[in-house]
């Protein structure tokens, strides 16, 4: 390791998990836990754990779990050193200089090129901008209403016409080819070389809630096409986990996220002072950006294009919203084609009022379902009826659904008692009502061999759970087992800390056992054992015998290899023999 062990842990003591943890997901407080939707998998209801008491975290849906150090390393992507320093700097401990291994220093570094360069670029961009060679480009903003306030804030910009304009001008500045390519910059033609991903267009930089230029879209002035171009995936630009004008809308006062399609679309809506919205970057909504919004707010807006499309879109986005139970209301645009376009023909009172007369998504869905079906029609009239209660069986809470099923008989003119037994059917027939733990128990299946090992893991991961629990068992069990006394490499290391820690302090620090880890399997491991809660109160004698049990079984395995492997020495056979007769005695009795 580069840094030493007592350093390692001053980093690690200073940030508490919960603080930390809390500044990336909307942690609610619980007993003596906190949670929230795991950030690392896609659930409904809530199975990831944070303990401030233990300084760990756990999800019982996924089984990821660790310190502060492994959720970084997670959730940031991380390695264990750059988890170690992003906290130190966090918490203001100087760490000295430290030499990375040549991968992680070529990672490292390959990254913050790309980010130095992408605030370089952004920079020339913007210069170009207000020099004669931006002029039409400048017009042209400014033509669509966009001021100079507003161009500073978004950091607009100009790509000259030139199509090696960027490409001279980041060599200039020290940057090669192979960089500028890996930051999707330019292109690479084995014919006719390098030349810039983006001219003649309107540039926005996209910038992350670090304040991070971390890629670009790029308009054309005009009407030629293709209209957009975006920067690529990078190693620092995933489009699935950002959002346009996140950096400005994190620091909203405004109640909720408004989510619009255009880039244009945010730039317009802020400058209106709607400072709230943010658009996803050229592609439909993704479940990674539900979940990147959740640390800002916990209701939405959509503000789609009012075209089939942006319904389309709309609908869509309502789906995962509900999977992530976020609530989302709909702004009805019509008859404009988007905010923009709204707000430069009416203004932003206009705006405003269309905001307060957002309908809930559920009501959303069930107006444009009504469309698709003739209401003079009988057959078809009923036919939407029951989509309609279909889609309100999905409220899952009681007062709302009835609320939902009051307003949808009003609007559309259907038994309130006849729409409510439909729903009640619908509720209790869905299959995917099905609780996704039922399918987790199915798990596979080993081999029997693969069965007995994974008995004996549990076995032995049972009993450390104990002893992390309940400290005054450890003098007892140490008496019986050593550390090697365990199949598992992993269990084998922590009963070792966990047996030292106790003889220094005479008690177990589970988040200390978790710095010596560093991988992500290694993690996972461990913080199953140290956050398993029994969750039953057992008797003395109960709890006696069940440990007794689990210390027999242990150590029967144990002895058992070491007679395996101990060949022809006979003298060491019968000693080990000796010893299995010896375990059917253990007994421990427990206060
Ligand atoms: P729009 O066509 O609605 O663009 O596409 P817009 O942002 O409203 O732009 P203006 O008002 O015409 O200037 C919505 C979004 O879809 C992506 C962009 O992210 C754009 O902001 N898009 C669109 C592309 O990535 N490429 C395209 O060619 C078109
Ligand atoms: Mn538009």
């Amino acid at each position: 390791m580069f840094y030493s062990d007592e350093l390692i842990e001053e980093v690690r003591s200073r940030n508490d998990i919960v603080d930390v943890i809390g500044s990336y997901v909307n942690l609610k407080h619980k007993g003596n836990s906190y949670t929230a939707c795991c950030p690392f998998h896609h659930e409904k209801t809530p199975s990831f754990h944070v303990s401030r008491e233990r300084q760990m975290y756990h999800c019982f849906g996924c089984g990821v779990g660790g310190n502060v150090f492994t959720f970084l390393m997670e959730h940031e992507n991380y390695s264990f050193p750059e988890a170690v320093e992003a906290l130190a700097e966090r918490a203001g401990v100087s760490l000295p200089e430290r030499t990375m291994s040549k991968e992680e220093r070529k990672k490292a570094d390959e990254r913050s090129r790309i980010k130095d360069m992408n605030k370089v670029t952004a920079g020339y961009f913007h210069y170009l901008l207000k020099t004669e060679h931006g002029s039409a480009a400048l017009s042209y903003i400014k033509d669509r209403g966009i001021d100079d306030e507003t161009i500073t804030k978004f950091g607009l910009g100009y790509s000259d016409k030139y199509s090696d304009d960027l490409y001279k001008y980041l060599r200039s500045k020290g940057f090669s080819d192979e960089e500028m390519l890996k930051a999707g910059l330019i292109k690479i033609d084995e014919k006719y070389g390098p030349s810039d991903r983006f001219w003649n267009r309107v540039m926005y930089p996209i910038i992350d809630p670090n304040n991070r230029v971390i890629g670009f879209g790029g308009r054309v002035l005009g009407d030629g096409l293709p209209k957009y171009i975006n920067s690529q995936d990078t190693p620092v630009f995933d489009k699935s986990r950002n959002l346009y004008g996140l950096n400005l809308a994190k620091k909203s006062k405004r109640r909720g996220i408004i989510f619009c399609e255009g880039y244009m679309d945010v730039i317009s809506m802020h400058q209106a002072g709607f400072d709230n919205a943010v658009a996803s970057l050229g592609t439909a909504l993704t479940v990674g950006q539900v979940n990147l919004i959740k640390r800002y707010t916990d209701s939405v807006y959509l503000a789609y294009d009012s075209d089939e499309a942006g319904t389309k879109a709309a609908l869509r986005a309502l789906q995962i919203m509900r999977e992530f139970e976020m609530p989302a209301r709909v702004i009805s645009l019509k008859p404009y084609k988007d905010p923009d376009e709204l707000i430069q023909k009416e203004g932003s009172e206009a705006f405003e009022r269309r905001i307060d007369e957002a309908v809930s998504g559920i009501m959303f869905e069930i107006e444009i379902l009504e469309h698709n079906y003739n209401q003079n029609d009988p057959q078809e009239k009923t036919e939407f009826q029951k989509e309609a209660a279909k889609c309100l069986s999905r409220i899952i809470e009681p007062l709302e659904r009835d609320n939902y099923i009051n307003s949808v008989s009003e609007k559309y003119n259907i038994d309130s008692k006849a729409l409510k037994e439909a729903v009640t059917v619908y509720g209790t027939n869905r299959s995917d009502n099905i609780d996704t733990a039922v399918f987790r128990q199915q798990e596979r299946r080993g081999s029997p061999d693969e069965e007995k090992e994974k008995q004996q893991l549990k076995t032995e991961r049972v009993l450390i759970t104990w002893l992390i629990n309940d400290n005054e068992l450890i003098p007892l069990i140490r008496e019986k087992l050593t550390p090697d006394d365990f199949a598992d490499p992993v269990y084998r290391s922590v009963v070792q800390m966990v047996y030292d820690q106790y003889a220094a302090n005479s008690v177990v620090q589970p988040a200390v056992i978790m710095n010596h880890f560093q991988s992500k399997e290694e993690h996972e491991k461990v913080s199953s054992i140290i956050q398993q809660d029994f969750g039953v109160e057992i008797s003395a004698s109960e709890k006696s015998g069940a440990i007794t049990d689990l210390v027999k079984k242990i150590k029967r395995k144990s002895i058992q290899k070491k007679i395996d492997n101990a060949g022809a020495d006979l003298s060491r056979l019968k000693q080990l023999m000796d010893e299995k007769k010896a375990i059917e005695k253990i007994s421990l009795l427990l206060r």
